[in-house]
């Protein structure tokens, strides 16, 4: 096989930059395409060259290998446990599902179909975030005992919309924090190489108020298993253009990132590798650019990635369960925020052990602190 036939299931925001990151990709064609509203359908049909479907079963007979799921987080279960049955091969985008168990359906039956299936996570592909893993790796900033990390984007008119998916509790699985938190978190245990261990959280409404919605922004407290205490911060309601950044602090040294800058990391280390530039402010030379190019960056990256994967018969590097475990840190926070104090992981697990992590999310809306002005 020399590319890979992928059916696109979802043709809204998440399309924009992997029909973009796959454009000159001669292993990646798209085939066919899915979703309920028939005038994207259409509109992308005609630009690819594809056949389109409203019925997801006729989808999944069509001519196709694989798929990239791009639809509202509450319907990943279903269709990736429907895909994988068939013997597709699935690449679905983040969060993984709402619950841990929702997780465990969808590796399970990935796992006997023996299929490849890899959490479209494009934060662990962004090259600043290579760049940073290998650096902590290497011990170029000795012990990371701190970490403050942000992302912000304007989601305010989905989060104002009654009947849309957006943070509703129920069919995103949360707000701000389960949308954004899972790109943290993914990226966090990965270039920490570590677990956490207790969270704080605070979720708040400070720029949408329609009562069934969760979160707009959210604050969180964490320590690592390690003794790494990190500050992280999630926004929805950022009007300016999207963007992410991180500040690491280890014994030997800092890591500043922004995805707002040409270059996206600065790096001041006392490590001996540095050569020339030790104990200075040094800017490494990443693949990089603003917003939007560096989601189309990454998602060309993880997109040929996951397609070399399926080429070559090699398992995802980022496993369905690094995936999982970032969906289990944003339902800790959850968990944190409903009982209004830091959590432990082990109490997390209690409730999976003897409940369900669904139990985390019913009602979510009503436990957000509201501050949105009235007027
Ligand atoms: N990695 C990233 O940075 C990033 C950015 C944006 C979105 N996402 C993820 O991509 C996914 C989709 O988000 P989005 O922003 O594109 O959402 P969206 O609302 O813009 O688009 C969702 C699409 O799914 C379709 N759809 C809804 N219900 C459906 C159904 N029952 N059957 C078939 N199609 C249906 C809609 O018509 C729409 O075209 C989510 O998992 C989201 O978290 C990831």
């Amino acid at each position: 096989m020399e590319y890979v036939k992928y059916g696109i299931c979802g043709l809204g925001g998440a399309w924009m930059f992997h029909s973009a990151g796959a454009k000159n990709n001669p292993h990646i064609k798209f085939t066919s395409a899915f979703d309920i509203d028939k005038r994207k359908l259409k509109k992308a049909a005609r630009i690819y060259n594809m056949e389109y479907y409203t019925d997801y079963d006729e989808f999944l007979n069509s001519d196709i290998d694989a798929l990239l799921i791009m639809v509202p987080h509450y319907l990943h279960e279903s269709l990736v446990i429907k895909a994988a049955e068939k013997g597709k091969h699935i690449l679905c985008e983040k969060p993984m599902a709402r619950t841990l168990e929702e997780c465990d359906h969808m590796i399970t039956a990935t796992k006997k179909a023996g299929v490849q299936f890899m959490i479209a996570e494009n934060h662990r592909f962004l090259p600043a975030h290579q760049y940073i893993a290998n650096a902590i790796s290497k011990g170029w900033l000795g012990n990371v005992f701190l970490v403050r990390a942000y992302e912000g984007v304007n989601e305010i008119p989905g989060l104002m919309m009654p009947d849309l998916w957006k943070g509703d509790p129920i069919k995103a699985g949360g707000g701000a924090l389960m949308d954004m938190g899972v790109h943290k978190f993914s990226t966090l245990n990965w270039i920490l190489n570590d677990n956490i261990e207790s969270a704080s959280a605070w979720l708040t409404k400070q720029c949408t108020n329609l009562p069934e919605k969760a979160e707009d922004n959210a604050m969180v407290h964490i320590k690592y298993s390690k003794g790494t205490i990190i500050d992280l911060v999630v926004s929805f309601t950022v009007i300016s253009p999207p963007t992410n950044s991180m500040e690491i602090y280890g014994t030997k040294g800092t890591i500043l990132e922004n995805h707002m800058w040409q270059n996206p990391v600065k790096i001041n280390s006392t490590h001996k590798e540095m050569g020339k530039n030790k104990g200075k402010w040094f800017e490494p030379e990443i693949e990089h650019a603003p917003f939007p190019k560096y989601y189309e960056i990454s998602a060309r990256i993880e997109d040929s990635y996951f397609t070399e994967c399926i080429l070559n018969g090699e398992k995802p590097k980022f496993t369905p369960a690094h995936a999982r475990e970032a969906v289990a840190d944003v339902l800790l926070s959850y968990l944190s925020a409903r009982k209004e104090r830091t959590v432990t992981y082990k109490e997390l697990m209690e409730i999976y052990n003897h409940k369900n992590t669904k139990t985390i999310l019913n009602g979510l809306e009503k436990i957000v602190q509201n501050y949105c002005p009235t007027d």
